[in-house]
């Protein structure tokens, strides 16, 4: 991937509105979302996850003040993380599996409530995602995690010239597997399997022959209605379906999914079990509760879904009754790097994953608004089909002119920013303010996703070393290793002049 990456492109300038355009800007005039919600503006804090629930997936103080602080720039809406719909184990995120998470999300709502003057409309991302795990030893995959079949007493009895393997029992086969080597191994393994020993077990929902999989269609509508049910009780404004990047839905819509249950193989059939989840979903809900989704506008990945599978499933959605479509890219399994032995694959490190967070590291198209042609084919698409659903853009969005601009040309009609939000949680604000040249501009070189890749708690590398004049630094709460402060350092809002 690295190679097609050479150009390294600078910050551009800005040329920031003064409070009188901004006032007047599309960005900052309102948007409707459904029956019963208005965002005070077109600006959007997409999920991003911040590790730091509870091993549980509960709400902490430090998950109170991490969306308190985006909430403090008053943007049109917040999306929170991606939350868990399932009550199972799954590390430091959130989770909403149950009804004893609604307490701490309820907590989370009103702190955004209080903390943005009743600016931002707060919604969360509802997420279902299959098993993944690390990558093994090689002796103890082979040892222990490989099905030894007829195929690999075949190809390793041609590999080694021995016919004697064709009838040898499991456990010499394991050891001799063990004992080829690596490139070998591409011989004697199916393509599945050396996945598996190169990236660690992952579950497909292609997967029919296990029974969770297979019931996968009956299993989550009622899970996401439940989970959106939840969300509702917690006072949250609505719920995106997660639907995008490396997670189960997503793989419902991917053009990979060849699963043969009507669920699969077409366009039609790929997008079933999302609108299935919809339905189940504004069923349980009220009327004014919004219910959006997030969707890849193309998978970025080696026969994977394009810009008109997206075109088909934005327009589908849409008509169904989705509130907005906010759309993004790539973030995919299938391409990420192969993880170090003990480690989880990441689906943001491959090629697709620098189309779901480009940076400034990249070709000569750039990370700025790079995924914008993408949410505007989605949007013409929703448009062709008679409908004004609205479409929110992500991507290497990080200054004003480009956010106005793309709203001008009706790529989107909500502008999504997450790097430059956590660089500067107040951004917004300053802009709308006319105060753009105080904004901590993201510099999008990705060391807050390195820091979710090894799941630790995210900061941004322009704050997280620095105290503001007179802070006192045993009040600043810190990571867990005590190196980083967890929460970017209040802005002093005062107008420069001090009067
Ligand atoms: C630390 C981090 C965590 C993220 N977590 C999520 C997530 O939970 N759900 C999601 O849909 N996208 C997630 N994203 C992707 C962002 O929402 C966004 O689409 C991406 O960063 C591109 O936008 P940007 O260029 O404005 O950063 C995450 C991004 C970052 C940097
Ligand atoms: S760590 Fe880097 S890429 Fe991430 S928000 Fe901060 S400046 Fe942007």
């Amino acid at each position: 991937m690295s190679d097609l990456l050479r150009v390294v492109h600078p910050i551009p300038d800005e040329d920031w509105p003064g409070a009188e355009e901004a006032a007047g800007s599309r960005l900052f005039s309102p948007v409707a979302l459904g029956r019963g919600c208005t965002l005070t503006s077109r600006t959007w804090v997409p999920a991003m996850v911040p590790w730091r629930a509870t091993e549980e997936g509960e709400v902490t103080d430090a998950v109170l003040a991490w969306y308190g602080r985006f909430a403090d720039g008053e943007p049109g809406a917040l999306v929170v993380e991606a939350t868990g719909i399932r009550d199972v184990p799954s590390g430091p995120l959130l989770r909403i599996g149950h009804d004893r998470y609604v307490d701490g999300l309820r907590r989370l709502v009103d702190t955004v409530r209080a903390r943005s003057s009743g600016r931002t409309r707060v919604f969360i991302q509802l997420i279902d995602f299959l098993t993944i795990r690390r990558r093994p030893e090689p002796s103890l995959y082979f040892a222990r995690f490989l099905r030894v079949d007829e195929g690999h007493r075949r190809r390793l009895a041609s590999i080694l010239s021995d016919d004697a393997l064709r009838i040898a029992p499991d456990e010499q086969i394991r050891a001799s597997l063990a004992a080829l080597p690596e490139q070998r191994l591409d011989e004697a393994l199916t393509a599945r399997e050396l996945d598996d020993l190169r990236r660690g077990y992952r579950e497909r929902v292609t997967d029919l022959h296990l029974p969770h999989i297979r019931s996968l269609p009956e299993v989550l509508p009622g899970l996401f209605a439940q989970a959106a049910a939840r969300a509702e009780a917690a006072g949250f404004d609505g719920v995106e379906l997660h639907y995008a990047h490396a997670y189960t839905m997503a793989s419902f819509l991917s053009a990979l999914n060849d699963r043969g249950d009507g669920y699969g193989r077409t366009l039609e059939g790929r997008a079933r079990l999302p609108k299935e989840v919809f339905s189940a979903v504004r069923a349980r809900v009220s009327e004014g509760f919004v219910v959006g989704c997030r969707i890849l506008g193309d998978e970025a990945i080696d026969g994977g879904s394009t810009a008109s599978d997206a075109a088909y499933f934005g327009a589908s959605l849409a008509a169904a009754g989705m509130d907005f479509v906010s759309v993004s890219k790539g973030g995919k399994f299938e391409d990420a790097k192969a993880p170090k032995v003990g480690q989880a694959a990441y689906p943001y490190t491959g090629r697709s994953g620098h189309e779901c967070m480009p940076t400034v590291r990249s070709d000569e198209r750039g990370p700025f608004g790079r995924n914008l042609g993408l949410s505007r084919v989605v949007r013409d698409a929703i448009t062709a089909a008679g409908l004004s659903t609205p479409v929110v853009g992500a991507g290497g969005i990080q200054g004003y002119r480009l956010a106005e601009a793309a709203l001008a040309r009706g790529d989107c009609d909500v502008v999504a920013s997450a790097r430059q939000s956590l660089a500067d949680p107040d951004w917004w604000r300053k802009v709308r303010l006319g105060r753009g040249a105080e904004v901590r501009r993201c510099k999008l070189t990705n060391y807050c996703e390195g820091l979710d890749q090894h799941h630790k708690e995210v900061t941004c590398q322009l704050w997280d070393r620095v105290l503001s004049p007179g802070e006192d630094p045993a009040s600043v709460a810190r990571s867990k290793d005590g190196r980083r402060r967890l929460e970017a350092p209040r802005w002093d809002d005062r107008p420069p002049s001090g009067d």
